[in-house]
């Protein structure tokens, strides 16, 4: 999980990391893993929420609320199914496999809040997204992952400036 970043945002407000994510919806499919590193109050049910409102679409938008205690919240969007988790409180890494997570790697869009909590269960095609904070409303966003996502995310990122 030590690997290098391939590229590094600085979101200045909350709404540039929803634009970023709204930006960075059309690349994702289902069967794509990310997972979204960063201690609490960095951004990633933020993150996770505009992206899955924009992948709903104006007419679907509905409430994204965090899957704190619920674990994981699932979403039917015209791209596919998206699973939201949030593994804070998981209790064994075995009940990633009770959720059936392992299946919705492969199905699902999924979303993973706190996902040191996986272990080795973590694909190793995931894309990480490491978020920090940077003062108040400062946040850096450090996208990680093999070559495949980094020429995948190459045309979104070039066109990405955040206001
Ligand atoms: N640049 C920024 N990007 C994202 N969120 C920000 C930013 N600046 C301030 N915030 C605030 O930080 C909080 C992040 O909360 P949340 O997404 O729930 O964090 P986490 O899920 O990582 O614990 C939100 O209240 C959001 O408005
Ligand atoms: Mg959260």
């Amino acid at each position: 999980m030590s690997r290098a970043a391939f590229h590094t945002v600085h979101s200045p407000s909350p709404e540039a990391s929803a634009h970023l994510a709204q930006h960075l919806a059309p690349a994702f499919a289902p069967g794509d893993v990310i997972l979204l590193d960063g201690d609490i109050g960095a951004g990633k049910t933020h993150f996770a929420r505009n992206l899955i409102q924009a992948l709903q679409g104006p007419e679907f938008a509905e409430d994204v609320p965090s899957p704190t205690f619920t674990l994981v919240q699932t979403y039917d969007t015209p791209m596919g199914e998206v699973w939201h988790a949030d593994l804070y409180r998981l209790g064994d890494v075995s009940d990633v496999f009770e959720l059936g997570m392992d299946e919705a790697f492969e199905t699902a869009l999924c979303l993973i809040e706190w996902p040191d909590r996986l272990g080795p269960a973590a694909p190793d095609t995931a894309l990480t997204l490491r978020l920090a904070t940077r003062g108040e409303t400062g946040r850096s966003i450090a996208f990680v992952g093999d070559h495949c996502w980094q020429t995948r995310l190459a045309p979104y990122l070039e066109r990405t400036t955040l206001k």
